[in-house]
């Protein structure tokens, strides 16, 4: 459109797509470390990315975060789609009530006027409790449309930052740390090279059934999520990267 054009905005769109292996890139005017209603714009774009994709009877699969709350904020109901059903991707990952998948799951729901179904899982899982709760019908057919889903929407998020707003325990930061991890997407920690160094013990999808997924979005910005979006993406199943300017300089270099 004539305002892309104008700011510059698909040269830039063209530039990281061109380092990164991803299939789209879609790119927002500004910062959203500096001006919050930048996070609200990925998800405008988000919402409108998803209107592409969606057909009747999509499962669109969504994960935490406050990206994540600013995409079910943006959405709409279309009266061309019926029958959509929102999932959350995975369990509890250690978050806030209003950062939750499940919370964003029903809200994407309710204001895009479809159904959805949730995941009662506790955040700190044994292996134990683990093994026995997959085992409950109730949560293996939650599971299982989880896992059918043709859609998933997630946050990418800096490693650190992540670990800290979460419960982690003092034993799981050390690991973080130590392996130096950068990034963070559905509860699994990325080192800069994109190799998964620690994982939350959580049920639901995981990283080998994304690469089954027809559409994964991935919706990140800021300057300060550079480093976390570039490392992520470098093993990622492809996506389309929703982003903002920040991030998209500091990726690519430019002022
Ligand atoms: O799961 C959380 C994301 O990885 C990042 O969260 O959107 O609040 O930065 P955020």
């Amino acid at each position: 459109d004539v305002m892309k054009e104008l700011l510059g905005l698909k040269d830039l769109e063209k530039k990281v797509k061109s380092l990164l292996p991803v299939e789209e890139v879609i790119i927002v005017a500004g910062d959203s470390d500096l001006s919050p209603w930048v996070k609200k714009e990925m998800g405008r774009a988000c919402v409108a990315c998803m209107k592409e994709k969606l057909s009747d009877q999509s499962i669109v699969a969504v994960t935490g975060g406050t990206t994540m709350a600013a995409v079910a904020d943006m959405m709409m109901p279309d009266p061309k789609q019926h029958g959509i059903l929102f999932v959350p991707a995975r369990g509890g990952l250690g978050e806030h009530v209003e950062n939750q998948a499940n919370t964003i799951c029903a809200k994407m729901a309710e204001k895009a006027t479809g159904n959805y179904r949730l995941l009662h899982v506790p955040d700190h899982l044994s292996q134990e409790a683990y093994q026995s709760l997959i085992e409950e019908p109730a949560v293996k057919e939650v599971l299982q449309l989880i896992k059918s889903s043709n859609i998933v929407v997630h946050g990418i998020g800096d490693a650190i930052t992540m670990a800290e707003r979460r419960k982690t325990s003092r034993e799981d930061m050390e690991k973080i740390k130590q392996r130096h991890a950068v990034a963070e997407a559905f509860g699994y920690y990325f080192n800069q090279a994109g190799e998964v160094v620690h994982k939350v013990q959580t049920i639901g999808i995981q990283l080998e059934d994304i690469k089954r997924v027809q559409h994964v979005i991935a919706v990140a910005g800021g300057a300060s999520k550079a480093k976390a979006i570039k490392a992520y993406m470098k093993q990622a199943p492809r996506s389309i990267l929703i982003t903002d300017e920040g991030a998209a300089r500091a990726l690519t270099g430019e002022p």
